[in-house]
């Protein structure tokens, strides 16, 4: 035969065998939505960190959650950024049932029953210190007195509609615990989405923004309960153990520069697998792409898709109603 036997390039020549031999397709479906809820009535906030993504009111979260069901993005991720006046050494408002998460989980139930809603188990938007959990005098966030707050988050959350409580807090055992007392309460069909390997990332920077966090938080860091981003073995160990206590699903967060992760929790478990785009890669690609550096539309999807290549089966990102907007060509 003469050179060359194989030519990779006649199957790319046109569009139609193109469209045959490409292996993964990113579709609405595959997107979940992030929001930022605050208090108020028709109050949208920009967050100067993430151009683009605003806090909103319970009645403009409506609006955005409309959005998403006309798109066809399945669920919707909440994140609270309440006022200082709530914060507390114990985050008790965090399992008021009252509280800014549960009257957003009960009015979004209520008008859009088919939106998934997901809720973030952790303490930081609630405590007076920024950690995600309860802290010892020496500023050691406390394992078994944060999974005992968090386990009253959960069931607040769980108790206001919420269908899938997602903590993302890295203390030990707290799935096994939260899946315990979600069952004792009677909540048998309320999801866990585990934040099972959760690295201690610098892109996490215009959430804690957004949350209002980072002011508290200060030079504290959250090195003693997230993970090392050095590690890879450490991220399977982690994933074992929230699969064994009882997840639905499992998360490897941040996305992009964390691929790797993905695949090798899919190859291994071949569990619902999720990832998180964090705030700092919407960021990079918000910034570049309003200096005319990058093309918008095509580096999301791009980055998007690489997320499904990697083996994500649904990806959280402050992009999915672009996103979806794009793949339907609107
Ligand atoms: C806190 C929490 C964080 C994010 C989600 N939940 C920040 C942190 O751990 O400090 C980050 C999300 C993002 O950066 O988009 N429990």
């Amino acid at each position: 035969m003469s050179f060359p036997a194989i030519r990779m390039r006649r199957m790319r020549r046109d569009a139609f065998s193109r469209a045959l031999m490409r292996e993964h397709t990113l579709l609405p479906t595959d997107l979940i939505m992030v929001a930022f809820v605050i208090e108020g009535e028709g109050r949208r906030e920009a967050v100067p960190s993430m151009p683009g993504v605003e806090r909103l009111s319970i009645d403009e979260l409506l609006k955005l959650a409309g959005e998403c069901v006309r798109l066809g993005i399945p669920a919707l991720a909440l994140f609270p950024s309440p006022g200082s006046s709530v914060k507390t050494e114990d985050a008790a408002e965090a399992w008021n049932p009252d509280g800014l998460m549960q009257r957003a989980t009960r009015a979004l139930k209520a008008a859009y029953p088919e939106l998934g809603l997901i809720g973030d188990v952790a303490l930081d938007p609630y405590t007076t210190h920024g950690q995600d959990g309860l802290i010892d005098a020496s500023g050691y966030v406390m394992n078994e007195p944060t999974v005992e707050a968090l386990i009253r988050m959960s069931l607040a959350q769980a108790e206001a509609g919420m269908d899938f409580v997602a903590p993302s807090d890295m203390m030990d055992g707290r799935i096994g615990s939260i899946r315990d007392a979600l069952e004792a309460a009677g909540h048998i069909h309320t999801r866990i989405l585990a934040y099972s390997a959760k690295y201690a990332s610098a892109f996490y920077g215009p959430f804690r923004d957004a949350v209002g966090s980072s002011a508290n938080l200060g030079k504290g860091n959250k090195h003693t309960y997230q993970m090392d981003v050095a590690n890879s073995d450490e991220a399977l160990h982690e994933v074992e153990l929230d699969i064994a206590e009882g997840a639905d699903a499992v998360m490897v967060k941040p996305g992009l520069p964390y691929l790797d992760i993905v695949r090798r929790v899919k190859d291994a478990f071949g569990v619902p697998t999720f990832v998180y785009q964090v705030s700092g890669e919407y960021a990079m690609l918000k910034a570049a792409s309003m200096n005319g550096w990058l093309d918008e539309k095509a580096v999301v999807l791009e980055s998007l898709t690489s997320m499904k290549r990697a083996g994500a089966d649904a990806i959280l990102t402050y992009y999915a109603i672009d996103a979806a907007r794009w793949l339907r060509g609107e």
